[in-house]
């Protein structure tokens, strides 16, 4: 047997006390300030597991149980008077507590195990170990959740332009390098960030995003490097790990980072080279490994030439550039998309699901969608929001769009067939003479030389009543 430090007596008159309990008391642990084993009795060794020949004294405590909480007790001061932990697949009821020598200063911890047959444990056990299946089936469910949320598939479109952009994704997300996904507002970056994300080997790591343009500028350092405890930084800092910490292992969503400051710039280009930072208020460095993918509707390439944009910076972001097109270059995916996005919109109890008709898809692509998906998006949940049943036709449509889409229809005719160019012309007429009216219909017929019945008559067939 291998020698075991004294005892002290408190600790002996304690676990005396508990040899009362017989088999329900599974034994102790005690451990010096620095966590290490002092002392363990043979019933611990045996439900550890551990033969009576392996000296585990002077062993740091994690050596022998990984989770060991005792270190804390010791570092805090402070006992964990009841605490469940788990030995294979059963669970136990530990207590743990400090020891103090006669000044009051910590001598080390002690560790005291039992097990569920104590009657009234036993009701908390149960409690427990329901939660804790709940819990995993939360977990389980959120994993699901996310993995069809953000892969690749929930960007949707079937276009030429979109199905070269999959293509790239996916042969980026193998890849490790940093990626830059640049488009206008609403294009999906975001999506597609995650996606990426979700491809990648770093798929069971944090996914962190950070918005650029969100943050005030005097946070966004403390935001992105984190505070040192203690660091004197002014009174509304407390001290807490930046966004870079929050993503080792993953990935770091950088979006907008075109609004990012030149200070700011420096530091982050000097993390991203080195690998490593400085938490704000703090002389020590951190290393991280995080994968960037940034992504900007700002034109990165004027804002290099206007100097606002560092390009060493440009460079180290870009090194897998994305492009991804407006809505307006892939017009033959909004009708897939509205479905998509249909699925999404809430609808009235009784309701199977949302029709739109073929009629309002197409009024759908003669419009330039500045805000893209995003846009087309709110445009749906107006049209929605205004149905009186569960079909979406054009009437509800063209009230959803923007006065603006109205003012603007000269997209390329979408077909050969000759009516229908006349009558795209006729609307684009009759659009045309109402805005320069300023919607007042009277002088809109006159100026295009019809009757006002006449023009009231046009206006309807064209939905634009
Ligand atoms: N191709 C797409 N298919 C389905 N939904 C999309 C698509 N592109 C964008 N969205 C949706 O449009 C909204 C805006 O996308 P987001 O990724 O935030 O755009 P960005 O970051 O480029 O501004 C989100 O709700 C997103 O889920
Ligand atoms: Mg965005």
């Amino acid at each position: 047997m291998p020698h075991q430090r004294a005892l002290p007596k408190s600790v002996a008159t304690v676990l005396n006390a508990f040899d009362s309990l017989g088999d329900s008391f599974k034994g102790a642990i005690t451990v010096d300030a620095q966590a290490r084993i002092t002392w363990i009795d043979d019933r611990y060794r045996e439900l550890l597991g551990i033969p009576g020949d392996v000296d585990l004294i002077g062993q740091p405590v994690e050596n022998t149980i990984p989770h060991s909480l005792l270190r804390r007790v010791v570092e805090t001061g402070r006992p964990i008077l009841i605490d469940i932990m788990a030995f294979d697949d059963k669970q136990f009821v530990v207590c743990r507590l400090p020891l103090r020598n006669e000044e009051g200063e910590i001598q080390g911890a002690v560790g005291f195990v039992f097990y569920e047959e104590i009657d009234y444990l036993a009701p908390i056990l149960e409690k427990f170990e329901t939660m804790q299946r709940q819990l995993s089936r939360a977990q389980a469910a959120l994993n699901r959740e996310r993995q069809t949320k953000y892969s690749l598939s929930s960007f949707v479109g079937a276009s030429e332009a979109v199905r070269e952009l999959k293509t790239m994704v996916r042969r980026y997300a193998l890849r490790d390098g940093a990626a830059l996904i640049l488009g206008e507002t609403g294009t999906g970056k975001e999506l597609l960030a995650h996606a990426i994300h979700q491809q990648s080997d770093r798929a069971d790591e944090p996914f962190v995003a950070v918005n650029v343009a969100a943050i005030p500028e005097p946070l966004l350092e403390a935001e992105f490097f984190g505070v040192a405890p203690g660091a004197f930084t002014g009174a509304d800092r407390k001290p807490r790990k930046g966004k870079f910490e929050l993503a080792h292992g993953g990935t770091l969503f950088l979006d907008e980072i075109g609004d990012m400051p030149a200070a700011l710039q420096a530091k982050l280009l000097r993390a991203l080279q080195e690998g490593e930072f400085e938490p704000l208020g703090s002389n020590t460095v951190k290393k991280v490994d995080v994968r960037i993918i940034a992504a900007t509707s700002q034109p990165l390439e004027q804002k290099i030439e206007d100097k606002s944009f560092r390009a060493d910076l440009y460079y180290r972001i870009a090194v897998l550039a994305i492009h991804v097109p407006p809505l307006r270059e892939r017009l033959d995916d909004i009708g897939l998309i509205a479905e998509a996005l249909l699925e999404t919109i809430p609808r009235p109890r009784d309701q199977r699901g949302w029709l739109i008709t073929p009629e309002a898809i197409d009024q759908l692509t003669r419009y330039s969608w500045p805000g893209n998906v995003r846009e087309l998006r709110n445009v749906l949940e107006r049209a929605a929001a205004m149905a009186p049943s569960e079909v979406i036709d054009l009437g509800l449509i063209t009230k959803a769009l923007p006065p603006a889409a109205l003012e603007r229809v000269d997209a390329p005719p979408i077909t050969n067939n000759l009516s229908e160019r006349l009558a795209a012309a006729e609307r684009s007429a009759l659009i045309d003479a109402l805005t320069a009216e300023d919607g007042s219909r009277t002088a809109a017929a006159q100026r295009l030389g019809v009757s006002r019945s006449q023009f009231y008559e046009k206006l309807k067939r064209h939905s634009l009543d």
